[in-house]
C-alpha cells in the first residue's frame, strides 16, 4: 500500500486559475447528494474559482458569481449546488437565519467558502479544502476528509487529479 493510501491528507497543486477550475470539474464527477465541501484559505486564494469549476462540472449553466454579499446562492442542476460564503456572517447564530443546517441536508452538494470561520458548525463528515497561495499564479489545495465518505472523496479526487496529469501545465 502506498503511503498516500494511509493518510486522509492529499494535496493538489495548480499553476493557474484554469488548473483550479479543472480541479473543481474533476471533483464534480465524484460528488454525491449530501456532500459538503468546506473551503478555507485567505482572500483571493481561489475558493470561488474552485467552486466555479465544480459548478461547471455539475452542469450548472450560466455565471457562478461569488456569494459574498448574498451568503448563499443556489444553482440548479441535476443535483443542486448550494454555494455559501460565510465571510460576512458575524455570529454562528445567524446560520439559522440563512437555513444553513437544513440546506446542507436538502439533497444537494454544498460548497462553503470561509467555512473555517465556524468550525464547530460544520458536519462531522466533510471535505476540508484549504487553499494556500504558493505564488502569483500557483496554489496548493490541501484536501482532507473528516469522515468515511469524505475520506473516500478526498482519495478519489486526488487520484483523478493525478490521472488527469497532476496539473502539468495547469
Ligand atoms: N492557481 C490559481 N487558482 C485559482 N485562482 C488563481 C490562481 N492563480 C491566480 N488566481 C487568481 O486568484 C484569484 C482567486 O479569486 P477567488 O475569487 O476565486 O478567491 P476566493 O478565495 O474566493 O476569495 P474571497 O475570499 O474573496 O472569496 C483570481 O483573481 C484568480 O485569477
Ligand atoms: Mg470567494
Amino acid at each position: 500500500m502506498r503511503r498516500t493510501d494511509m493518510t486522509s491528507m492529499h494535496s493538489i497543486e495548480t499553476s493557474g486559475p484554469a488548473g483550479t477550475h479543472r480541479a473543481g470539474e474533476l471533483l464534480a464527477g465524484l460528488v454525491r447528494p449530501g456532500d459538503v465541501i468546506a473551503l478555507g484559505g485567505g482572500l483571493g486564494a481561489g475558493k470561488t474559482a474552485l467552486v466555479q469549476g465544480l459548478a461547471a462540472g455539475m452542469g450548472v449553466v450560466g455565471h457562478v458569481p461569488s456569494p459574498t454579499f448574498n451568503l448563499l446562492l443556489v444553482h440548479r442542476a441535476d443535483v443542486p449546488l448550494y454555494h455559501f460564503d460565510l465571510y460576512r456572517l458575524e455570529t454562528a447564530s445567524q446560520l439559522v437565519d440563512i437555513d444553513f443546517y437544513e440546506t446542507l441536508e436538502a439533497g444537494g452538494v454544498s460548497a462553503i467558502e470561509w467555512a473555517d470561520r465556524f468550525p464547530e458548525q460544520l458536519p462531522d463528515d466533510r471535505l476540508d479544502v484549504t487553499i494556500e497561495v504558493t505564488g502569483e499564479e500557483s496554489r496548493r489545495l490541501d484536501v482532507e476528509g473528516t469522515g468515511p465518505r469524505s475520506r473516500d472523496l478526498a482519495r478519489s479526487w486526488s487520484d483523478a487529479w493525478r490521472d488527469a496529469g497532476g496539473g502539468e501545465g495547469r
